[in-house]
């Protein structure tokens, strides 16, 4: 069983429901938020202590796992400061707000050989599920192209909580905060980027960071692909579509679950459309969501194989956004890797 603190309960409500449909794995010991009503709340319906004081949640030998729901510029320090306490670290998105302070989480994971989990919840879904085993029965063939479009609404109520659409608090715009899940399932299917080429602007919102984005990209092994930003869209919808040689896999349009969703899966040939109809409708299924995540890393931290995110895979998230920002700034394209000091946030640009 793992002792998990949550610190945070905006996000952190959708975390502690994820936790709730594990109850064998793990146990919530501690809520912790500044606004000692909310966390009070959550203590009540999950049986856990409630704290205002992140200090205290340290110093608790009761607590193996602290997991990371703050306000983005809080990530990098408070993990930091759980793995030196001997916790292990779960970090909500964005990892980070550079490369340099993303390397600064792997000394420390190192050092205090506790591990740091980035958080990409997106993953664990049934059509993810579903394209793995079409992948294994080798139906899908190389990458050719995608398109994915990150097309939600957020609005004056939504950017009334301070630390939103600030460069010294949230860290960037929608490129870091909005679009890096789908840009993290663009990586998974067709593989690590080499380059991108970016337009970014603030168009929907009177903010200082981006909130609209079009952006190219070349991945290493040829593909390509496309990604549409904007948080001014009427609806929030999510539409990701992997052209792969032997199929095309096509998302619905749910913003935040697109993994489970229903997909369409198009085999090029016709005749082997019901091959690939008896592998979709046969792949394993497992927790999705927050709860494939948390599963995941209980498997890890109990020596099983786990489908974590790997600390490397969000480093490798924040590589990208690097190189996105460094290519709106500079007019040009951008090859990966990057220089490792490169600042996201303008305030700190060169
Ligand atoms: N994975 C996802 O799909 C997803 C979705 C939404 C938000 N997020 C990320 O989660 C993080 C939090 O976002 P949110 O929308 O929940 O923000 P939020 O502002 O709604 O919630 C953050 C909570 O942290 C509390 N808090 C702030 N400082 C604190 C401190 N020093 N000690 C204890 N509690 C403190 C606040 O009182 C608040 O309740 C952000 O990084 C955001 O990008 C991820």
């Amino acid at each position: 069983m793992l002792n998990v603190a949550i610190l945070g309960c905006g996000i952190g409500g959708e975390h502690i429901s994820g936790y709730a449909q594990l109850a064998d794995r793990y146990r919530i010991a501690v809520i912790c938020d500044t606004n000692q009503q909310l966390a009070q709340k959550y203590a009540t319906t999950t049986g856990a202590r409630a704290t205002t004081d992140i200090d205290d949640v340290l110093a608790d030998p009761g607590v193996d796992i602290v997991d990371i729901c703050l306000p983005p510029s809080m990530h990098v320090p408070v993990a930091i400061r759980a793995v030196n306490a001997g916790k292990h670290a779960i970090v909500e998105k964005p990892l980070a707000g550079s490369l340099s302070d993303a390397d600064r989480l792997v000394e420390a994971e190192i050092r205090s050989q506790q591990r740091v989990f980035p958080v990409f919840q997106y993953r664990y879904g049934r059509a993810f599920d579903q394209l793995r085993a079409l992948r294994a029965a080798g139906l899908l063939g190389r990458p050719l192209a995608a398109s994915i479009e990150t097309h939600w609404s957020r609005d004056s109520d939504y950017y009334a909580n301070p630390w939103r659409g600030t460069w010294e608090r949230e860290l960037g715009g929608a490129v870091l905060s909005h679009a890096i899940h789908a840009h993290d399932l663009l990586t998974q299917q067709f593989g690590p980027v080499a380059d991108v080429s970016a337009m970014l602007t603030t168009r929907a919102n009177p903010i200082e960071t981006e909130d609209c984005a079009a952006i190219s990209l070349r991945m290493v092994n040829g593909a390509v692909a496309t990604s549409s930003i904007t948080l001014g869209a009427a609806t929030d919808t999510t539409r990701l579509r992997f052209v792969f040689a032997y199929l095309t896999a096509e998302s619905g349009c749910a913003p935040y679950t697109p993994g489970q969703d229903q997909w369409q899966f198009i085999a090029r040939e016709t005749s082997v459309q019901s091959r690939v109809d008896e592998v979709v409708n046969n792949a394993p299924t497992a927790p999705e969501g927050f709860a494939g995540l948390f599963e995941a890393i209980a498997d890890e931290l109990e020596g099983r194989e786990g489908r974590e995110v790997t600390l490397a895979e969000g480093l490798a998230s924040i590589e990208l956004v690097s190189a996105i920002y460094q290519s709106d700034r500079s007019g040009e394209q951008v090859t990966l890797p990057v220089d490792r000091m490169l600042p996201i946030a303008a305030s700190l640009r060169a």
